[in-house]
C-alpha cells in the first residue's frame, strides 16, 4: 500500500477526530476533492469512474442542480411552517409519479428518518407493534430502525418486536425450491413470523422491505413471493412498507419504483439518498388516511425535511432524470452491463452468480459453483484491485462477497466498458 503524506495525514486526524471505527472503504483510503458526472477526482486530480454511489443519483455536481439550489439558497430557505410553493410543487410532481392511491407526501432529512415515520405511522394505524425485516437488512441508524437492522446491527438481536425471515434468494434457495414453489416457501415464513408475534402477544403491524432486497445483495426475488407475502401482511391487518431509498428513482429502469416490478402497491413507501442528488432530503409517500391518522396523533414537524431550497433541488433531480431520459438509460445500459459481466462469468469460475436490475449490479464470488462457499477474501482483492485501476465499486453479502455496482444514472456503455475491462484485469490477476 503506497499511501503519499497528505493521505496519511488526514487519516491520522481523522482517527484522532471521529474515532477509529468511523468506516472507511478501501485498503488504501481515497482523498477526493471534486466530482463531475460519472467521475470522482483525487487530490493529484487522477479521476475515477464511480461505479458505487447512487446518491449523486443525475451525476455528479449535476450544473442544473447545483444552480437550482443556489438559487433557492440565495432567495430563502424557512422551515415548511409557512406557505411556499416549493413543497407543494415538489410534492405534486413527486406523487404523479406513484399509484394513485399514494397521494400524500411527508418530508424528512435522511432515509432512516423517513423509515422512523414509517414505523412510526403503521404502529399507530395498526395499534401493533410487530414488525418483520429479513436476516440481512438496513434500513437505518435511529433507535427504533437500528433494531431493525439484522445485518450489522447489535439492537437488532434483542428487539422483541422485530422478526426476521430468511432473505428471498434464489441463488440460495430455500430448501433447493424453485420457482413459485420457492416463493411460496419464503412467503410462508412470513406467515410463520406473523403467527409468532400472536403467541408472543405482540399485535402484529407491518412488513419492511427494500424492494430489490439491495442490501442483501440484490437478490433475484423467487416468483409470487412479494404478492403472497403481502397477501400475509393485509390478512393479518399489517401494512406493506417499502423502502425505496436505494433503489427508487428509476435506478432499476423501466419504473420509477421497485415496487412496480412486483405490481403490488405498498401502504407506505420511504424514499432518500438520491432524492436530492446528496442534499439531504428524505420523504415518506403514503395512503391519505394514514398521513391523516398519524397527523391527528401528533404534529409531525422536521425542522430542515422539505424545506424550499431542498425542495428546490429535489425538482431539479427530477428535470433531470425526464431530461436526460434516465430511466431508458438505465434499460439499455444496465442491459449492455449485465452481458459484459455474464460474459465474465463464463471466464472465471470464481464468478457464480451475476444479478443486475437497470443500473444495479451484484457479481457473486464463490471459490466452488457447486457448494456456492463465498469468496469473501477475493472479493475484497477485486474491490481493492479495482480502486487501485481508477474504479470504485464495493461489496456486501453475508459472505462480504458480493460486488456491488450502482452508478450515477447518466453511465454510458463507454463507462461500462471501462468497468468491465478493468475488472476483467482484476479477475485475470487474482
Ligand atoms: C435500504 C436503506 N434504507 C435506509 C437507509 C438509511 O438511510 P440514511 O443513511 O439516509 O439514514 C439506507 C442507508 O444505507 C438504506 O440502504
Amino acid at each position: 500500500m503506497t499511501m503519499n503524506a497528505a493521505t496519511k495525514d488526514l487519516l491520522e486526524k481523522r482517527c484522532r477526530l471521529l474515532g477509529r471505527h468511523a468506516p472507511l472503504f478501501y485498503d488504501e483510503p481515497l482523498y477526493v476533492v471534486r466530482g463531475e458526472g460519472v467521475w470522482l477526482f483525487d487530490a493529484d486530480d487522477r479521476r475515477y469512474l464511480d461505479v458505487y454511489n447512487n446518491v449523486p443519483h443525475v451525476g455528479h455536481c449535476h450544473p442544473h442542480v447545483v444552480e437550482a439550489l443556489a438559487r433557492q439558497a440565495a432567495k430563502l430557505n424557512v422551515h415548511t411552517r409557512y406557505l411556499n410553493e416549493n413543497i407543494l410543487d415538489y410534492a405534486e410532481r413527486l406523487l404523479s409519479k406513484f399509484d394513485a392511491s399514494l397521494s400524500m407526501a411527508m418530508f424528512a432529512c435522511t432515509g432512516s428518518e423517513a423509515n422512523e415515520i414509517a414505523l412510526r405511522m403503521a404502529r399507530h394505524w395498526t395499534g401493533g407493534a410487530g414488525i418483520i425485516v429479513t436476516d440481512l437488512a438496513y434500513h437505518g441508524n435511529t433507535t427504533a430502525v437500528a433494531e431493525l437492522g439484522t445485518a450489522f446491527m447489535p439492537e437488532a438481536r434483542n428487539a422483541p418486536n422485530v422478526k426476521s425471515i430468511p432473505i428471498p434468494d434464489s441463488y440460495r434457495a430455500l430448501d433447493g425450491l424453485g420457482g413459485q414453489a420457492l416463493g411460496q416457501a419464503y412467503a410462508d415464513r412470513v406467515a410463520g413470523a406473523i403467527a409468532e408475534f400472536t403467541k408472543e402477544g405482540i399485535k402484529f403491524a407491518g412488513l419492511l422491505i427494500c424492494p430489490e432486497f439491495a442490501n442483501e445483495g440484490l437478490l433475484d426475488v423467487p416468483p409470487g413471493f412479494i404478492e403472497k407475502a403481502v397477501a400475509h401482511v393485509r390478512r393479518a391487518g399489517g401494512l406493506y412498507i417499502a423502502d425505496e431509498i436505494q433503489g427508487g428513482f428509476g435506478r432499476t429502469g423501466k419504473h420509477w419504483w421497485g415496487h412496480e416490478w412486483d405490481g403490488v402497491i405498498p401502504d407506505i413507501v420511504t424514499l432518500g439518498k438520491p432524492m436530492g442528488n446528496g442534499h439531504p432530503i428524505s420523504g415518506v409517500v403514503a395512503r391519505a388516511d394514514l398521513v391523516d391518522a398519524f397527523g391527528e396523533h401528533g404534529m409531525y414537524f422536521n425542522t430542515f425535511g422539505g424545506n424550499p431550497v431542498s425542495c428546490a433541488t429535489a425538482m431539479a433531480v427530477l428535470d433531470v432524470i425526464e431530461d436526460e431520459n434516465l430511466l431508458d438509460n438505465a434499460v439499455t445500459v444496465g442491459r449492455y452491463t449485465a452481458e459484459g459481466l455474464r460474459r465474465l462469468q463464463t471466464k472465471y469460475d470464481l464468478i457464480g452468480d451475476v444479478r443486475d436490475k437497470g443500473l444495479f449490479f451484484a457479481v457473486e464470488l464463490v471459490k466452488d459453483r457447486t457448494t456456492k462457499e463465498p469468496a469473501g477474501a477475493q472479493t475484497g482483492q477485486i474491490v481493492n484491485a479495482m480502486r487501485q485501476k481508477g474504479v470504485l465499486i464495493s461489496r456486501i453479502g453475508r459472505g462480504d462477497n458480493i460486488l456491488k455496482m450502482r452508478p450515477p444514472m447518466p453511465f454510458s456503455k463507454q463507462h461500462a466498458d471501462l468497468l468491465l475491462s478493468t475488472l476483467d484485469d482484476c479477475f485475470a490477476a487474482l
